[in-house]
Formats: structure tokens, sequence, C-alpha cells
């Protein structure tokens, strides 16, 4: 195995310092270090692979790197009891993609750790379908029904509803008997989130208070936040009493403005949502519930799959705010 070099989409910097993702072919022996080397068949186009496509430090920890946070395949080889050759494995978040290379590649090696085996009622193709995102979007889930958010309580309203972790969590919440509010700025994503289970839809601008009010009128029990700036600001002071607002996303701008007001007069509760460092025994539990009746019916449907060949302008469409739903990066064909 050592000598067959493999394909990738590699960000590289060239000779003017300029950052160059390209798809080229490396050496295994260039792969990081760990207990499980597996032939990915499958991959996924998160926000923060976008992001490692441009080189952004913040993800990308180093160059070059491969991105991709999200895989499914088999191992070829293991120095693991646990995972013997042969056996499909998942793995998404822990360093993949960030720390280490990712799976936008025929090949990756990661410690038996973070593998997770794949439960019987997913196909790989629809454990990355949810990939991060939908992992992401059942933790939201996960975190406000802990803070004692039930279907009765009240309305819940998703941002970035068109999105992969925003129509993931959609589905989840319409599924499990939620009233959800969609906040989109894509109109003609309007049919597709009403399908979802939408039962209204906000353009952007209508959670997007700018006043330095310290609490706004109360419109949702809850909210599931992936846009993060003004709109989460907007959220925390607009949550009924005990609301809770998990917030996992930073695609409108990573600071944001409050006072301690509505944690104090409303008991209001702002949860923060870690997917990639997420521990095992709660992670195991997050992939049971997304295998049993948190599965999205439509996962079909607000899924596209692609080659690595054809992801550029999506990573484009995505930086932009341009993308509708999930991208699959199929590399069986490589
Ligand atoms: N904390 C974690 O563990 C974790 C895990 C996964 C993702 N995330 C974060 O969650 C966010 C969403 O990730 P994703 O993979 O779902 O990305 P995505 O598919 O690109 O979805 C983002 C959506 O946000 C909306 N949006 C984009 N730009 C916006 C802006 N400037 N203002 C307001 N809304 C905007 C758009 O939806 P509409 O057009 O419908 O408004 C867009 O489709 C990202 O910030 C990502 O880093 C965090």
């Amino acid at each position: 195995m050592s000598g067959t070099p493999f394909q990738c989409y590699l960000v590289a910097k060239d000779n003017s310092g300029n950052v160059q993702p390209k798809i080229t072919l490396r050496s295994i022996t260039e792969l990081p270090p760990g207990d499980l080397l597996i032939r990915v068949q499958q991959s996924s186009l998160n926000y923060k692979d976008a992001l490692a496509a441009r080189g952004h430090s913040g993800v990308a920890k180093s160059l070059p790197h491969v991105p991709g946070i999200d895989a499914i395949g088999t191992v070829l080889e293991s120095e693991s009891e646990d995972w013997p050759e042969g056996d499909k494995v998942l793995v998404t978040g822990y360093g993949l993609g960030s720390d280490c290379w990712g799976g936008w590649s025929e090949l990756i090696r990661v410690p038996a750790s973070w593998a997770v085996r794949l439960p019987d009622e997913l196909t790989s193709h629809e454990a990355m379908a949810l990939g991060t995102a939908g992992f992401t979007a059942a933790q939201c889930v996960a975190s406000l029904q802990h803070h004692g958010i039930r279907p009765d309580t009240g309305q819940v309203l998703v941002t970035g509803a068109s999105g992969g972790v925003g129509c993931l969590a959609l589905s989840i919440l319409a599924q499990l008997g939620y009233r959800v509010v969609a906040v989109s700025g894509k109109p003609a994503a309007h049919a597709l989130l009403r399908q979802l289970g939408a039962s209204q839809i906000l353009d952007r601008k209508e959670v997007n208070d700018s006043s330095d009010q310290p609490l706004l009128p109360s419109r949702w029990s809850a909210a599931v936040d992936t846009v993060g700036g003004s709109t989460l600001s907007t959220i925390v002071r607009s949550l009924g009493h005990r609301g809770c607002v998990a917030a996992c996303g930073l695609v409108g701008g990573v600071n944001f403005e409050t006072s301690v007001y509505p944690f104090l007069l409303r008991g209001v509760t702002l949860d923060g949502i870690d997917s990639a460092a997420c521990p095992r025994p709660e992670r195991l539990d997050i992939w049971k519930r997304l295998a049993g009746d948190w599965k999205p019916q439509h996962l079909d449907l607000l899924t596209n799959v692609i080659s690595l060949s054809d992801i550029q302008p999506r990573i484009e469409a995505m930086l932009h705010g341009n993308l509708t739903g999930r991208t699959v990066v199929d590399l069986s064909g490589c």
C-alpha cells in the first residue's frame, strides 16, 4: 500500500504565497500518524471545510492541508483490535480536516479513538448526508430538550434555515412535533423549508435588531442559531421566560452584544454547541438518535452528491451564503 499514490484536494501556497487548492496525487507517507488507514467512500461539505479550502488558519492549522471534517469508508490497515481490516468506519469532527488532513481524500489515517461504528439503520450515504451538520443539528435539539423545551413550550426559531445545519435542525424539530419558525435569506428555498416542516418563514432582516434595547418583546421559546452576530443578540433579547438558544454558528459574525438582563429577568439560557470535541458517550448517543426517530425523513430532498472535481463552485456558493441543503462528496470513483 505504501507506494500507491492517492487522490486528494490539497490546499497549499504557491510560489507567490497565495493559497491555491488543487486536486492532486499524494503519497501515503504524507498522511498523519494514526491506528487506522481508511479508504474513504464519501465525505461532505461543511462551512468549516469551505473555510479550510480557502486556507483559513482557524480551521486549516497548517498548510498544505486537506479539508473534509466528515468521512465514511473501509478500514484498509489497522493497529486496533476494535477495528479489523474491512470494517465500515465513520469519522466526524475531532481533528479530521482541521488539525490533520481530512476526508476530501481517497485515503485518511486517524486514531482509532475517532472511529464510530455506523448504526445499522443508516446507510453510508445517509451518514454523510447528515455528517457534521446533522450531528450538530441533533446536538442543538438535544440541548433544547435538556433545557426543558418541549413541543408545547412554544415556537422554536431556526436561523440559516436553508443551510446544512439549519435545514437538518428544522427537519428534526418538525418531526418531533415542534412548531418551527425558519429564518432564511433565500426566497427560492421557501418551498423546501415548508416541505421540511416550517410553520412560518421569516426573512433574515426580521431577526436583526440593531437597537440598544436590553430586552425585546418575547417572540420564541427557543432557537437553534447558526448565524451568530447581531442575529444571536436579537434572539437572546427576544426569547420568552426560561427560553434557550443553542448557538452553533458564525456565518453572520463572531461577536455579539447583549446585556445581562435576558439572563437575569427572563432566565434565558445560551448554550454553546461544539460538535468536534463532543465526548464519546454523547457522540454515540447522538448518532443513535440520528439513526432512530430523529432521522430526517426528507434527507434525499435536501442532499446533492458531487465528485471532488465539482466542489469549487459549491465552496464559493457556501461562502457567499448561497448554498441550500447538504452536499455529499463521492470519492468512490477517484
Ligand atoms: N459549533 C459546531 O460544532 C458547528 C458544527 C457545524 C457547523 N457549525 C457552524 O454552523 C454554521 C452553519 O454551517 P453549515 O455547514 O450549515 O453552513 P451552510 O450550509 O453554508 O449554511 C449557512 C446558512 O446561513 C445563512 N447565512 C449565510 N450567510 C449569512 C449571513 N451573512 N447572515 C445571516 N445568515 C447567513 C444561509 O441560510 P439562509 O439563506 O437560509 O439564511 C446559509 O445557507 C457555520 O457558521 C458553521 O461554522 C458549527
